[in-house]
Protein backbone atom coordinates (compact mmCIF):
# COMPACT_ATOMS: atom_id res chain seq x y z
CA UNK A 1 0.00 0.00 0.00
CA UNK A 2 1.21 3.82 -0.70
CA UNK A 3 0.13 6.67 -0.72
CA UNK A 4 1.10 9.23 -3.67
CA UNK A 5 0.25 12.18 -5.30
CA UNK A 6 -0.36 11.28 -8.59
CA UNK A 7 -0.40 13.18 -11.76
CA UNK A 8 -3.47 13.16 -14.23
CA UNK A 9 -2.54 12.47 -17.84
CA UNK A 10 -6.45 12.41 -19.08
CA UNK A 11 -9.93 12.84 -17.46
CA UNK A 12 -12.59 12.57 -19.87
CA UNK A 13 -16.25 11.85 -20.00
CA UNK A 14 -16.82 8.68 -21.50
CA UNK A 15 -20.89 8.12 -20.52
CA UNK A 16 -23.13 10.87 -19.37
CA UNK A 17 -21.70 11.71 -15.68
CA UNK A 18 -19.08 8.85 -15.89
CA UNK A 19 -15.24 10.06 -16.21
CA UNK A 20 -12.57 7.61 -17.13
CA UNK A 21 -8.94 9.08 -15.54
CA UNK A 22 -5.51 8.36 -16.21
CA UNK A 23 -3.11 8.51 -13.67
CA UNK A 24 0.56 8.13 -13.28
CA UNK A 25 1.36 6.22 -9.85
CA UNK A 26 4.29 3.63 -10.86
CA UNK A 27 4.21 1.93 -7.27
CA UNK A 28 0.63 1.45 -7.15
CA UNK A 29 -0.01 0.29 -11.16
CA UNK A 30 2.53 -2.31 -10.05
CA UNK A 31 0.91 -3.23 -6.82
CA UNK A 32 -2.58 -3.45 -7.51
CA UNK A 33 -4.85 -6.68 -8.53
CA UNK A 34 -7.96 -6.57 -10.11
CA UNK A 35 -11.12 -6.16 -7.49
CA UNK A 36 -9.18 -3.63 -5.48
CA UNK A 37 -9.57 -0.03 -4.84
CA UNK A 38 -8.28 3.33 -3.85
CA UNK A 39 -9.00 5.92 -1.65
CA UNK A 40 -9.05 9.17 -3.64
CA UNK A 41 -8.69 12.27 -2.03
CA UNK A 42 -11.74 14.91 -2.99
CA UNK A 43 -10.69 18.34 -2.68
CA UNK A 44 -11.05 20.31 0.92
CA UNK A 45 -14.17 20.68 1.41
CA UNK A 46 -14.38 16.61 1.06
CA UNK A 47 -12.96 15.65 4.36
CA UNK A 48 -13.22 11.84 4.04
CA UNK A 49 -11.30 9.87 1.00
CA UNK A 50 -13.67 8.20 -1.45
CA UNK A 51 -13.26 4.56 -2.74
CA UNK A 52 -12.98 4.24 -6.08
CA UNK A 53 -11.60 0.75 -7.90
CA UNK A 54 -8.70 0.30 -10.13
CA UNK A 55 -10.64 0.03 -13.22
CA UNK A 56 -7.18 -0.89 -15.10
CA UNK A 57 -3.55 -0.56 -15.31
CA UNK A 58 -0.88 0.03 -18.20
CA UNK A 59 2.67 0.08 -17.27
CA UNK A 60 2.77 2.84 -14.89
CA UNK A 61 -0.17 3.99 -15.26
CA UNK A 62 -3.47 3.37 -13.51
CA UNK A 63 -7.50 4.31 -14.76
CA UNK A 64 -10.03 4.96 -12.60
CA UNK A 65 -14.10 4.92 -13.59
CA UNK A 66 -16.06 7.19 -11.83
CA UNK A 67 -19.87 8.30 -11.58
CA UNK A 68 -20.81 11.50 -10.37
CA UNK A 69 -23.66 11.20 -7.86
CA UNK A 70 -22.23 13.86 -5.10
CA UNK A 71 -19.71 16.47 -3.91
CA UNK A 72 -16.80 14.18 -4.06
CA UNK A 73 -17.42 12.81 -7.23
CA UNK A 74 -18.24 16.22 -8.67
CA UNK A 75 -14.78 17.61 -7.56
CA UNK A 76 -13.24 14.48 -9.53
CA UNK A 77 -15.19 15.42 -12.33
CA UNK A 78 -13.60 18.26 -13.30
CA UNK A 79 -9.89 18.03 -12.59
CA UNK A 80 -7.86 18.36 -15.62
CA UNK A 81 -4.17 16.89 -17.33
CA UNK A 82 -1.18 17.71 -15.08
CA UNK A 83 -3.47 18.22 -11.69
CA UNK A 84 -2.32 16.19 -8.61
CA UNK A 85 -4.59 13.64 -7.57
CA UNK A 86 -4.00 12.15 -3.27
CA UNK A 87 -4.61 8.77 -3.68
CA UNK A 88 -3.79 5.68 -1.40
CA UNK A 89 -3.35 1.94 -2.30
CA UNK A 90 -3.89 -0.31 -3.11
CA UNK A 91 -6.50 -1.70 -0.78
CA UNK A 92 -8.75 -4.93 -0.08
CA UNK A 93 -8.53 -8.05 -1.17
CA UNK A 94 -9.29 -8.08 -4.69
CA UNK A 95 -11.15 -11.11 -7.13
CA UNK A 96 -10.16 -14.69 -6.34
CA UNK A 97 -8.97 -16.26 -9.89
CA UNK A 98 -7.54 -19.41 -10.72
CA UNK A 99 -5.42 -19.95 -14.11
CA UNK A 100 -7.60 -23.73 -13.74
CA UNK A 101 -10.69 -21.43 -15.27
CA UNK A 102 -11.23 -21.65 -18.36
CA UNK A 103 -15.02 -20.45 -19.13
CA UNK A 104 -15.40 -17.14 -16.96
CA UNK A 105 -18.74 -15.10 -16.15
CA UNK A 106 -18.55 -11.32 -15.32
CA UNK A 107 -21.96 -9.26 -14.67
CA UNK A 108 -22.39 -6.03 -14.52
CA UNK A 109 -24.46 -3.20 -13.64
CA UNK A 110 -24.36 0.38 -14.49
CA UNK A 111 -21.06 1.08 -12.98
CA UNK A 112 -20.18 -1.84 -11.85
CA UNK A 113 -18.00 -2.85 -14.46
CA UNK A 114 -15.61 -0.51 -13.01
CA UNK A 115 -13.59 -3.36 -11.28
CA UNK A 116 -14.57 -5.87 -13.81
CA UNK A 117 -12.51 -4.04 -16.29
CA UNK A 118 -9.10 -5.15 -15.10
CA UNK A 119 -10.10 -8.23 -14.12
CA UNK A 120 -10.57 -8.87 -18.10
CA UNK A 121 -7.22 -8.01 -19.21
CA UNK A 122 -5.80 -10.08 -16.75
CA UNK A 123 -7.46 -13.68 -17.02
CA UNK A 124 -8.52 -13.05 -21.37
CA UNK A 125 -5.21 -15.23 -22.27
CA UNK A 126 -5.44 -17.76 -19.52
CA UNK A 127 -9.50 -18.75 -19.97
CA UNK A 128 -10.79 -20.01 -23.53
CA UNK A 129 -14.08 -17.65 -23.04
CA UNK A 130 -14.10 -14.66 -20.59
CA UNK A 131 -18.61 -13.50 -20.91
CA UNK A 132 -19.56 -9.64 -19.87
CA UNK A 133 -23.12 -9.17 -19.42
CA UNK A 134 -23.34 -5.82 -19.40
CA UNK A 135 -26.54 -3.58 -17.96
CA UNK A 136 -27.40 0.00 -18.02
CA UNK A 137 -30.67 2.20 -17.87
CA UNK A 138 -30.42 2.88 -21.05
CA UNK A 139 -27.93 2.81 -24.37
CA UNK A 140 -25.92 5.90 -23.81
CA UNK A 141 -25.59 4.55 -20.06
CA UNK A 142 -23.86 1.28 -21.13
CA UNK A 143 -19.77 1.27 -20.96
CA UNK A 144 -18.51 1.41 -24.49
CA UNK A 145 -17.88 -1.59 -26.76
CA UNK A 146 -14.34 0.15 -28.16
CA UNK A 147 -13.13 0.13 -24.36
CA UNK A 148 -12.99 -3.62 -24.31
CA UNK A 149 -10.63 -6.24 -25.53
CA UNK A 150 -12.08 -7.75 -28.59
CA UNK A 151 -12.05 -11.06 -27.25
CA UNK A 152 -14.44 -10.78 -24.78
CA UNK A 153 -17.92 -12.42 -24.96
CA UNK A 154 -20.20 -9.80 -24.74
CA UNK A 155 -24.09 -9.35 -24.29
CA UNK A 156 -26.18 -6.58 -22.84
CA UNK A 157 -29.20 -5.61 -21.36
CA UNK A 158 -31.39 -2.48 -20.65
CA UNK A 159 -33.87 -1.54 -18.90
CA UNK A 160 -35.68 0.42 -21.70
CA UNK A 161 -35.03 -1.64 -24.42
CA UNK A 162 -32.70 0.88 -26.57
CA UNK A 163 -29.94 -1.52 -26.68
CA UNK A 164 -29.78 -5.70 -26.39
CA UNK A 165 -32.33 -7.49 -24.04
CA UNK A 166 -35.22 -5.08 -22.52
CA UNK A 167 -34.83 -5.60 -18.33
CA UNK A 168 -32.30 -6.41 -16.35
CA UNK A 169 -28.83 -7.85 -16.77
CA UNK A 170 -29.33 -10.58 -14.33
CA UNK A 171 -32.04 -12.02 -16.61
CA UNK A 172 -28.75 -13.05 -18.90
CA UNK A 173 -27.02 -14.85 -16.65
CA UNK A 174 -28.97 -18.55 -17.04
CA UNK A 175 -28.17 -18.28 -20.84
CA UNK A 176 -24.32 -18.29 -19.83
CA UNK A 177 -23.84 -19.82 -17.17
CA UNK A 178 -24.20 -23.37 -17.94
CA UNK A 179 -20.09 -23.50 -18.72
CA UNK A 180 -18.99 -20.77 -15.83
CA UNK A 181 -16.50 -22.03 -13.95
CA UNK A 182 -16.44 -19.22 -11.94
CA UNK A 183 -18.78 -15.62 -11.91
CA UNK A 184 -17.38 -12.44 -10.37
CA UNK A 185 -20.58 -9.78 -10.03
CA UNK A 186 -20.22 -5.79 -9.78
CA UNK A 187 -23.51 -3.46 -9.36
CA UNK A 188 -25.99 -2.02 -7.29
CA UNK A 189 -26.74 -3.60 -4.17
CA UNK A 190 -30.63 -3.98 -4.85
CA UNK A 191 -29.09 -6.36 -8.28
CA UNK A 192 -26.58 -8.33 -5.65
CA UNK A 193 -29.42 -9.18 -3.15
CA UNK A 194 -31.80 -10.20 -6.12
CA UNK A 195 -28.62 -12.35 -7.24
CA UNK A 196 -28.54 -13.93 -3.91
CA UNK A 197 -32.43 -14.12 -2.99
CA UNK A 198 -33.11 -15.94 -6.77
CA UNK A 199 -29.99 -18.28 -7.21
CA UNK A 200 -32.05 -21.53 -8.06
CA UNK A 201 -33.97 -19.58 -10.98
CA UNK A 202 -30.37 -17.60 -12.30
CA UNK A 203 -28.91 -21.49 -11.87
CA UNK A 204 -26.06 -20.41 -9.71
CA UNK A 205 -26.79 -23.38 -7.19
CA UNK A 206 -23.19 -25.53 -6.92
CA UNK A 207 -21.46 -22.26 -8.82
CA UNK A 208 -18.47 -20.05 -7.30
CA UNK A 209 -19.85 -16.66 -7.33
CA UNK A 210 -18.24 -13.65 -6.40
CA UNK A 211 -19.41 -10.03 -6.00
CA UNK A 212 -17.62 -7.29 -5.04
CA UNK A 213 -19.79 -4.85 -2.26
CA UNK A 214 -19.83 -0.88 -2.41
CA UNK A 215 -20.47 -0.05 1.35
CA UNK A 216 -20.03 3.18 2.44
CA UNK A 217 -16.50 3.52 3.92
CA UNK A 218 -15.10 5.83 6.14
CA UNK A 219 -11.57 5.45 6.49
CA UNK A 220 -10.80 2.46 3.96
CA UNK A 221 -7.98 1.42 6.14
CA UNK A 222 -9.91 -1.37 8.61
CA UNK A 223 -9.74 1.87 11.58
CA UNK A 224 -13.08 3.07 12.06
CA UNK A 225 -15.29 -0.28 11.41
CA UNK A 226 -18.05 1.57 9.57
CA UNK A 227 -17.98 -0.89 6.56
CA UNK A 228 -18.62 -3.69 9.23
CA UNK A 229 -20.74 -6.73 7.58
CA UNK A 230 -21.99 -9.70 9.29
CA UNK A 231 -21.03 -12.35 7.06
CA UNK A 232 -21.44 -17.02 7.63
CA UNK A 233 -17.30 -16.55 9.15
CA UNK A 234 -18.33 -13.40 11.72
CA UNK A 235 -18.28 -10.07 11.60
CA UNK A 236 -16.05 -8.98 8.68
CA UNK A 237 -14.77 -5.24 7.36
CA UNK A 238 -15.56 -4.77 3.28
CA UNK A 239 -12.83 -2.14 3.14
CA UNK A 240 -10.14 -4.83 4.71
CA UNK A 241 -11.77 -8.22 4.02
CA UNK A 242 -13.41 -7.61 0.94
CA UNK A 243 -14.67 -5.91 -1.01
CA UNK A 244 -15.02 -9.57 -2.69
CA UNK A 245 -16.82 -11.73 -0.41
CA UNK A 246 -18.10 -15.83 -1.95
CA UNK A 247 -22.08 -14.62 -2.73
CA UNK A 248 -23.01 -17.44 0.07
CA UNK A 249 -20.66 -16.14 2.73
CA UNK A 250 -23.07 -12.87 3.47
CA UNK A 251 -25.68 -13.15 5.38
CA UNK A 252 -28.30 -10.43 3.92
CA UNK A 253 -30.70 -10.29 6.39
CA UNK A 254 -28.52 -8.61 8.36
CA UNK A 255 -26.91 -6.10 5.82
CA UNK A 256 -29.52 -3.08 6.60
CA UNK A 257 -29.27 -3.41 9.86
CA UNK A 258 -25.19 -3.41 10.50
C1 LIG B 1 -14.73 -0.71 -2.69
C2 LIG B 1 -15.51 0.34 -3.45
C3 LIG B 1 -15.18 0.62 -4.76
C4 LIG B 1 -15.89 1.59 -5.47
N1 LIG B 1 -15.53 1.81 -6.75
C5 LIG B 1 -16.18 2.76 -7.45
C6 LIG B 1 -15.79 3.04 -8.79
O1 LIG B 1 -14.85 2.46 -9.33
N2 LIG B 1 -16.48 3.99 -9.45
C7 LIG B 1 -17.51 4.69 -8.87
O2 LIG B 1 -18.10 5.54 -9.53
N3 LIG B 1 -17.90 4.46 -7.61
C8 LIG B 1 -17.25 3.52 -6.87
N4 LIG B 1 -17.62 3.29 -5.58
C9 LIG B 1 -18.68 4.14 -4.98
C10 LIG B 1 -18.06 5.49 -4.63
O3 LIG B 1 -17.15 5.31 -3.56
C11 LIG B 1 -19.15 6.49 -4.22
O4 LIG B 1 -20.00 6.74 -5.29
C12 LIG B 1 -18.48 7.80 -3.75
O5 LIG B 1 -17.84 7.59 -2.52
C13 LIG B 1 -19.52 8.89 -3.62
O6 LIG B 1 -18.85 10.04 -3.17
P1 LIG B 1 -19.48 11.48 -3.41
O7 LIG B 1 -18.79 12.44 -2.49
O8 LIG B 1 -19.48 11.82 -4.85
O9 LIG B 1 -20.98 11.29 -3.00
P2 LIG B 1 -21.64 11.47 -1.55
O10 LIG B 1 -22.02 12.92 -1.44
O11 LIG B 1 -20.79 10.87 -0.51
O12 LIG B 1 -22.92 10.59 -1.77
C14 LIG B 1 -23.84 10.84 -2.84
C15 LIG B 1 -24.79 9.66 -3.00
O13 LIG B 1 -24.05 8.46 -3.32
C16 LIG B 1 -24.32 7.45 -2.37
N5 LIG B 1 -23.07 6.74 -2.04
C17 LIG B 1 -22.01 7.26 -1.40
N6 LIG B 1 -21.04 6.33 -1.23
C18 LIG B 1 -21.51 5.20 -1.79
C19 LIG B 1 -20.98 3.89 -1.93
N7 LIG B 1 -19.80 3.55 -1.44
N8 LIG B 1 -21.74 2.99 -2.58
C20 LIG B 1 -22.95 3.31 -3.06
N9 LIG B 1 -23.50 4.53 -2.94
C21 LIG B 1 -22.79 5.47 -2.32
C22 LIG B 1 -24.83 8.19 -1.14
O14 LIG B 1 -25.70 7.36 -0.37
C23 LIG B 1 -25.56 9.35 -1.74
O15 LIG B 1 -26.87 8.98 -2.15
C24 LIG B 1 -16.94 2.31 -4.85
C25 LIG B 1 -17.27 2.05 -3.52
C26 LIG B 1 -16.57 1.06 -2.84
C27 LIG B 1 -16.91 0.78 -1.41
S1 LIG C 1 -14.10 1.90 6.10
FE1 LIG C 1 -13.17 2.18 8.05
S2 LIG C 1 -12.96 0.13 8.71
FE2 LIG C 1 -13.69 -0.11 6.69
Amino acid sequence: MKQDSAKILSNQEVMPGVYLMWLRSPEIARQSLPGQFLMVGCGEETVLRRPISVHNVEGDKVALLFLVVGKGTEWLSHLKDGDALDIIGPLGNGFTTSGEDRNVLLVAGGIGIAPLRFLIDKIKDSCRQVTLLLGAATAVKLYPKELLPREVNLAVATEDGSAGYRGMVTALVPNSITAADRVFVCGPMPMLRYIAENQRQLMLMGKQVYLSLEMRMGCGLGVCYGCTIRTKNGLKQVCKDGPVFPLDEIVWDEMARL
